[in-house]
């Protein structure tokens, strides 16, 4: 995915009961382009873009009498050994992204100060960027990502569900690392465990890759065909906390492709090979949401109830050169008209 941002805000969120937040959240989803246009207008080369995403249980709350997006469901949490992947709580997702992290600052303070009162903040995590797109383990992460055209095929959700055409799944998990223990193993191990090497982030050939290797493991085949998704990670942590972590948030046109990575990881494949990176990295956060195009984002703000008669028109978001500018065209990014 090009390019990756230097900064980004992770804003999860749960909507308070009642009708009045209710409409408190439609009026933010309706004013929320206009908001990221205009702090996104005070820098140009700032490339603000902000996606909104909605849970299974939000989605039942907003767009009640609507159709079910066809792989919308609560974050399955998975256990295995000493491994949890956890499921928490989350109606919302703003995943807020620029060049700049005053712009992502900005635009979150813009969102809460219309939502107070309305939600309550589930975890908001800022996220930057470090050494070469590096994670805090100091491995590369986001080579192997998908761009272009396959971007699209791999995080789009196309002809498979029409009347979501255009949205996407996105899980998201906040890590933390125990970097102590990490940077006790000698970095040949590290670089078994990654699947990579560590300075020149090469792929480790597959003679010398373990089978347990980070990126054996979240390599999914079908039929031959590798089903890739689409990951935004980024670092985030208080050094004087010791807290050090990755942020995990992976796009897909179908979720099960994210949970299939997700039980090879905890559980292991086969079972028992699981991801020795979860030796030293613990899942805090899990949520699932989908993030609608932006004809059903708007139409949900109104409260518009779409029937399968009145469906809408797939947004423009399904051109390959849309996501090669970094955005995925999707739910809110429309707000980036200004580039
Ligand atoms: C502790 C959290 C994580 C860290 C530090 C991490 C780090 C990395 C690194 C360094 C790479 C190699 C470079 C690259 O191609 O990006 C990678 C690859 C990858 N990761 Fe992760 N990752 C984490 C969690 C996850 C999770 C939860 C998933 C999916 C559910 C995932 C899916 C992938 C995929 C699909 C690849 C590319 C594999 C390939 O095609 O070579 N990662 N990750």
């Amino acid at each position: 995915m090009t390019p990756l941002t230097r900064a980004a805000i992770f804003l999860v969120v749960v909507v308070d009961p009642g009708g009045e937040a209710e409409q408190t959240v439609r009026d933010l989803i309706t004013d929320l382009p206009a908001l990221v246009r205009a702090v996104g207008f005070r820098d140009l080369d700032g490339w603000l873009s902000c996606v909104t995403g909605l849970s299974d249980n939000a989605w039942g709350r907003f767009a009640a009498g609507w159709a079910r997006p066809a792989g919308l469901h609560p974050f399955r949490e998975i256990r295995a050994g000493a491994r949890h992947a956890v499921a928490t709580a989350g109606d919302l997702l703003f995943h807020i992204r620029a060049a700049r992290a005053d712009l992502c600052f900005e635009l979150a303070t813009q969102i809460m100060a219309r939502l107070r009162g309305a939600v309550t903040v589930a975890d908001e995590v800022h996220g930057f960027r470090y050494f070469d797109a590096r994670d805090l383990l100091g491995f590369v992460d986001g080579t192997e990502n998908p761009t272009g055209g396959d971007a699209v095929d791999a995080a789009i959700i196309g002809a498979d569900d029409p009347a979501f055409a255009g949205g996407s799944y996105v899980i998201v998990q906040k890590y933390l690392h125990d970097l102590v223990a990490w940077n006790a193993i000698p970095v040949e191990r590290q670089e078994k465990i990654v699947g990579r090497t560590k300075l020149a982030d090469i792929e480790l050939r597959d003679d010398v890759k373990p089978s347990y290797a980070h990126n054996a493991l979240t390599t999914i085949e079908v039929d031959g065909d590798e089903i890739d998704i689409l990951r935004d990670n980024m670092p985030f942590g208080a050094p004087g906390s010791d807290e050090f972590g990755t942020y995990f948030i992976g796009y897909a046109r179908d979720p099960a492709t994210t949970e299939l990575m997700l039980t090879n990881m905890f559980v292991g494949r086969p079972e028992g090979n699981y991801d020795r990176l979860l030796d030293v990295s613990r899942a805090v956060t899990g949520t699932l949401f989908f993030v609608p195009s932006a004809p059903v984002l708007d139409a949900l703000g109104a409260g518009v109830v779409l029937t399968e008669s009145d469906e809408p028109e797939p947004p423009d978001g399904t051109d390959p050169a849309a996501v090669q500018d970094g955005s995925l065209q999707i739910g809110s990014l429309r707000g980036e008209a200004q580039r």
